[in-house]
């Protein structure tokens, strides 16, 4: 089987069927990453340009190691020393990185859609890295991954989403990849970062966190983005954390063997306290192990080297 596009754009285009498929093969590229020698030829040839219009650490190291690791060359452009400084649209940037014969970008924007955007125009593969508030595919497959490690599979396991939903490109992707699968999905905080309607996409609404929390598998928490607070999503910091920060007396509530997620970059203390995102149940830093062998299938699952 194969992935039916060039491209990776977002989880709701795809179906449980590719969805399966990135998982398995990642689960195949995990053994390369445990070898003394963490390398194959599998890309060989290939070049991936790293293009992150925002910031990111897990996201762009983790898809130039994967690069590397397949044998591929990767070149990271950083904006603020790029000709984007001199006004450069992204199309333009996009059609001048394709004219050097890349095979792969992988595109990081603040606005949503921009992915799609280059992709209609460039004939190499575009790999969405996070667009805006809109998607961010490699984190929900990567975390759907150490959710099917940890539990044994992802049918009919209580996931609860957990933050600022609204402005979460983390969030939408998984919703839409763990509902495909018949996990069932709750989502919790503020009000004014629970979008109207999102009881669409498969899931139940708590504004209470303790409500959501009760005899859940899986706790997903999401970067509060402090920015926000200008807009008046929530008054203080403080008064998020009292309501919302996830405490080892919540963490109680949920099942005995529960796992604790976070995409990261994480604010301690704000979203989640340290003694639960370093505690027994956290699995955020094999979240970012899972990322490298994720982002390598992916990469060679849309090279065209698959038979
Ligand atoms: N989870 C995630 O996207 O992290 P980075 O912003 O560091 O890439």
């Amino acid at each position: 089987m194969k992935l039916s596009g060039k491209d990776l754009l977002g989880i709701k285009e795809m179906s449980t069927d590719e969805i399966n498929l990135i998982i398995d093969t990642a689960e195949s590229f995990k053994e390369v990453l445990e070898r003394d020698i963490k390398k194959v030829p599998t890309l060989r040839g290939k070049t991936i340009v790293n293009l992150f219009y925002e910031p990111s650490t897990r996201t762009r190291t983790s898809f130039e190691l994967a690069g590397k690791r397949l044998s591929a060359d990767v070149v990271n452009i950083t904006p603020s020393i790029s000709s984007i400084v001199k006004g450069e649209s992204l199309i333009d940037t996009a059609k001048n990185i394709e004219s050097m014969n890349s095979d792969f970008i992988i595109l990081r924007h603040s606005a949503a859609g921009a992915p799609y955007l280059i992709s209609k125009v460039l004939r190499s593969s575009i790999i969405n890295a996070g667009d805006g508030s809109h998607e961010h595919p490699t984190q929900a497959l990567l975390d759907i991954l150490t959710i099917k490690e940890k539990k044994g599979g992802i049918r009919d396991i209580d996931v609860a989403i957990i933050g600022d939903i609204a402005h979460s490109r983390v969030a939408r992707s998984n919703i839409y990849g763990l509902t495909k699968l018949g996990a069932k999905v709750r989502v919790s905080g503020p009000p004014t970062m629970i979008p109207w309607g999102i009881e669409k996409l498969g899931v139940k609404v708590f504004y209470k966190i303790e409500d959501a929390l009760k005899d859940v598998d899986v706790i997903m928490m999401l970067r509060i983005q402090l920015e926000r607070q200008e807009k008046g999503l929530f008054p203080t910091i403080r008064e998020y954390a009292k309501l919302y920060c996830l405490t080892p007396e919540r963490v109680k509530l949920a099942k005995t063997d529960v796992i604790i997620m976070h995409p990261g970059p994480i604010n301690r203390g704000v979203e989640i306290s340290p003694e639960v995102s370093d505690g027994p149940y956290s699995v955020i830093l094999e979240q970012v192990t899972n990322g490298l062998a994720v982002r390598m299938a992916v990469l060679y699952l849309l090279s065209g080297e698959v038979e």
